[in-house]
């Protein structure tokens, strides 16, 4: 089941109030670790950034210790941006990775933190990402994916058991029934990491995160 665009920006204005919480427990803080990596791998002193799906901003943030010059966080949930905007003064904006209100080139460096996962259309949202990026500009997107080896069965009762049920006691609830079925949906990290290459990408590798339950891509505008 994938979810339309507004069935996404609503359920992610009624999880804003929970969703840093949320994160720290569900992946028992190794989340923020995930993000200063993302950050590192893409960003160079001064860049000019774009954090896309940047939510309640975490990652623009960890771009900015980077070293970033100037970070742009956009995401479409206005509830998430409002919870950012509390947190930092960034460049805040409200719109859509598959629609990005940049010119061609404008950005040095971009990164995606668990934001790709839920977008109607994956292989645009890369070809957006690329072409806000000037040639030589750096992307890192950082996702759920599917686990392997040894923590694979303790991931599934992990993510299709437990998180579902906190979500259950929280508000915005579905959004964490609906978890685990946007992450068996998502191609594998093999085959994004060949998406990001037909979307224009070079130099593309991963790497995996957490015992295997994040992926970090990254790559070279070509
Ligand atoms: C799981 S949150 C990730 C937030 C943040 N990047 C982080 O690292 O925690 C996914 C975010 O993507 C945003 N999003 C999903 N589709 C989008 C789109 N098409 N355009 C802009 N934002 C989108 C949602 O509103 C939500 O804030």
């Amino acid at each position: 089941m994938t979810l339309a665009p507004d069935a996404v920006r609503t359920m992610f204005d009624r999880i804003a109030p929970v969703y840093d919480v949320m994160n720290r427990v569900m992946t028992a803080g190794l989340d923020v670790r995930w993000r200063r990596l993302a950050a590192e791998a893409a960003v160079r002193r001064g860049d000019r950034v774009l954090d896309a799906a940047c939510g309640t901003g975490d990652l623009a943030i960890a771009d900015l210790k980077a070293g970033a010059g100037k970070v742009t966080g956009l995401d479409f949930s206005e509830q998430m941006l409002a919870r950012a905007r509390k947190k930092a003064p960034l460049e805040w904006i409200r719109g859509d990775l598959l629609a990005l209100p940049f010119a061609d080139g404008t950005f040095d460096a971009a990164t995606v933190g668990f934001g790709v996962r839920n977008v109607a259309d994956l292989e645009l949202a890369l070809r957006e990402l690329r072409r806000v990026l000037r040639p030589g500009g750096r992307l890192a997107v950082l996702e759920i994916t599917q686990p392997r080896g040894a923590l694979k069965p303790f991931y599934s009762l992990w993510f299709d058991r437990i998180v579902p049920l906190l979500g259950k006691v929280l508000p915005g609830g579905s959004a964490y029934t609906y978890l685990p079925a946007s992450v068996r949906r998502f191609p594998s990290a093999e085959r994004l990491a060949a998406l990001l290459r037909d979307c224009g990408f070079g130099e593309v590798r991963f790497r995996l995160l957490g015992g295997s339950i994040v992926a970090l891509h990254t790559g070279i505008a070509a």
